[in-house]
């Protein structure tokens, strides 16, 4: 898998906050079930780096990996941890070398064109658009493919399930990333069914 392919294996991202590591398995188990194999789980928490390693040895068909990785050391550590690939909410030169470096599939974030020329200077053309509905949404991300038509984003940052179905239907779209199929009141009761119910209709949505 590299992180063009990345972008294909389902339409919708799960990004996940946990605030206790024993949630992930169970809630990873959910998210599949439901046909949500790629879960994002966020360096937000100290939870996430041992819920990673938990799904990546316990889950064999969820795709798990870290999301907002701002530093070099994130990178690194969940990379060690099994992430699978890393996603970070913004990029920097230095950035992109550390989660290169690890040899892990990564989408970097960006908001603007030049950012992305940036990132297409090194050969990256599969992007995270962050924060997607507050950079301009629907509009401004169809805009960028006239010009830049070899780079695919995954928008996150505002996506629901409404307005998810505007995004997937964009040709420089892969798939969407949110925060809405994990509630953290539904992770907190340990309210799997619910989980699975909204992956399930997130899968749905192509
Ligand atoms: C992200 O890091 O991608 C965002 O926090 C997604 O959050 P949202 O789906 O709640 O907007």
């Amino acid at each position: 898998m590299n992180a063009d392919s990345l972008l294909d294996l389902a339409p919708v991202v799960p990004v996940v906050v946990l605030d206790d590591a024993d949630a992930a398995v169970p809630l990873a188990r959910a998210l599949v079930a439901g046909g949500l194999p790629v879960i994002e789980l966020t360096l937000r928490t100290p939870a996430a780096l041992p819920a990673i390693e938990r799904v990546a040895a316990e889950v064999p068909d969820a795709v798990v990996g870290a999301g907002t990785v701002v530093r070099r050391a994130d990178a690194e550590q969940a990379a060690k941890a099994g992430a699978r690939f890393l996603v970070s909410p913004g990029c920097t030169p230095a950035l992109r070398a550390a989660m290169a470096d690890t040899g892990v599939p990564f989408l970097p974030g960006v908001a603007t064109a030049s950012e992305a020329l940036a990132l297409l200077e090194e050969g990256v053309t599969a992007l995270k658009f962050f924060p997607a509905e507050a950079a301009g949404g629907i509009p401004y991300l169809k805009a960028l493919g006239g010009p830049l038509p070899q780079v695919r984003f995954c928008p996150t940052g505002g996506v629901t399930v409404a307005n998810a179905p505007g995004y997937l239907a964009l040709p420089n779209v892969g798939c969407v990333g949110g925060t809405w199929l994990t509630p953290r009141d539904a992770i907190a009761a340990g309210d799997w069914a619910r989980i699975e119910e909204l992956a399930r209709a997130a899968a749905a949505l192509r």
